[in-house]
């Protein structure tokens, strides 16, 4: 539970707030490459509350500048991208990938007011398919997240992104939540001799666990422990890497992923799911497949499609529960992302009433209330501080005999 100040300050992230400023120090994915064409149509950007513009050069460059043109703030995506930079509409400006005011058409031959004047525009790296863009204050962006993705050709990563109409830390929060696999996940769950290692048995919710949480110097590993009838023990252990990643463990030897909650604003959520095969080239449909849990939207920029909301009960189907599909939905992903707008734009953690199996939430929300506190005093974060090896960062599912011998690792 938190007061309604404490998640004011989980939760908003717009200018000028504390969890904002600290969020914008790391980096984040914000669009895919593949929307990003030599001399393509520019693409709107909204991360953080604030809006920005994407476009790739005649170069191949990507620039990443604040939306409003410098002239008088005519939005930059209806410009024409063209010869090395960004020509607003409204009077010709031209900008460049640097965010340099390159030509100023509507003024008077010999003018020189080109040369003095920039626009806002932020560091962008490539990796993953995905345009990753540092938003953040300083001299330098800190070190890059370079989880296992960065080791493989492109055609064996494959990002998508869900657009959920709710407020961020709910999405993180049910990435962290080991328990509710059970109930709202129940379609997919293994059974028989399935259930300690055939397909989704990384999913293993057959009952409640108990967490053990181990601190990491990124965030921690939350172990979800549970025992079977006969003593067996299977153990989850969830990544969680601040702010906004997590890792979870699954039972596919080659594939592999991270979850990424990032905040389009307060209200509405980026989620993606970068996933990557070691075996060779994949695709979306094949994942989906390997995964056993449902078929995402075919709009690999919004696989939750379509989005029915609050008065259409987002499309849940009555039918499909007759039929043996226990939420009445017939992807995991959607089950997660409806719950998580039905708990309201922001859920209102004054009211919540948790357990014991709700640790792993309340330690996320410590360490980012930690972290958006240390950012507001001191400028810095612990976490940017250190040297990590991301690619080390993998989550586990195990399997334990009664005597405590591993029967079975996933790494
Ligand atoms: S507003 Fe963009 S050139 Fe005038
Ligand atoms: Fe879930």
């Amino acid at each position: 539970m938190l007061s309604k100040e404490q998640n004011e300050l989980l939760t908003k992230v717009g200018p000028g707030t504390p969890m904002g400023a600290a969020l914008r120090q790391f980096w984040a994915p914000a669009i895919r490459s593949a929307n990003l064409e030599v001399d393509c149509a520019p693409t709107r950007v909204r991360l953080f509350g604030q809006d920005f513009v994407a476009f790739r050069d005649s170069n191949g460059r990507v620039g990443f500048l604040d939306e409003g043109c410098p002239h008088r703030g005519v939005s930059l995506a209806l410009g024409r991208n063209e010869d090395c930079g960004l020509r607003c509409i409204f009077h010709g400006w031209k900008i460049n990938v640097d965010g340099q005011v390159v030509e100023v058409p509507s003024e008077p031959a010999g003018s020189n007011l080109a040369s003095k004047i920039k626009v806002n525009h932020y560091p962008v790296r490539e990796e993953g398919g995905i345009v990753w863009v540092w938003l953040g204050k300083g001299a330098e962006p800190p070190q890059f997240p370079a989880f296992g993705f960065m080791n493989q050709p492109l055609e064996n990563v494959v990002p998508r992104k869900a657009i959920v109409h709710c407020n961020w830390v709910q999405l993180v929060e049910g990435l962290l939540d080991s328990s509710h696999v059970t109930s709202l996940h129940k379609t997919w769950l293994p059974t028989g001799k399935d259930v300690l290692s055939g397909p989704n048995a990384g999913m293993m919710g057959a009952m409640a666990p108990v967490y053990e949480i181990e601190e990491r110097p990124y965030g921690y590993m939350a172990n979800a422990q549970r025992r079977l009838a006969d003593g067996t023990q299977v153990n989850r252990k969830t990544e969680y890497v601040l702010p906004f990643f997590c890792l979870i463990p699954s039972t596919l030897r080659t594939l592999f992923g991270v979850a990424m909650v990032v905040p389009v604003d307060d209200e509405t959520t980026f989620f993606w799911d970068l996933s990557w095969s070691t075996e060779g080239p994949i695709d979306a449909s094949t994942i989906d497949k390997l995964r056993n849990a449902g078929t995402m939207g075919l709009d690999p920029d919004n696989t939750y499609e379509p989005c029915f909301g609050a008065d259409k009960v987002w499309g849940q189907d009555r039918e499909l529960m007759k039929q043996g599909f226990y939420s009445g939905f017939q992807a995991l992903p959607i089950e997660d992302f409806v719950v998580q707008e039905s708990q309201g734009i922001f859920a209102d953690r004054s009211k919540e009433h948790l357990g014991a199996s709700d640790i792993a939430i309340i330690r996320m929300r410590r360490l980012l209330l930690d972290m958006a506190k240390t950012y507001q005093e001191t400028s810095s974060l612990p976490i940017h501080q250190q040297n990590i090896d991301y690619a080390k960062i993998r989550p586990v599912h195990e399997v334990l005999s009664a005597t405590g011998q591993q029967i079975e690792i996933y790494v």
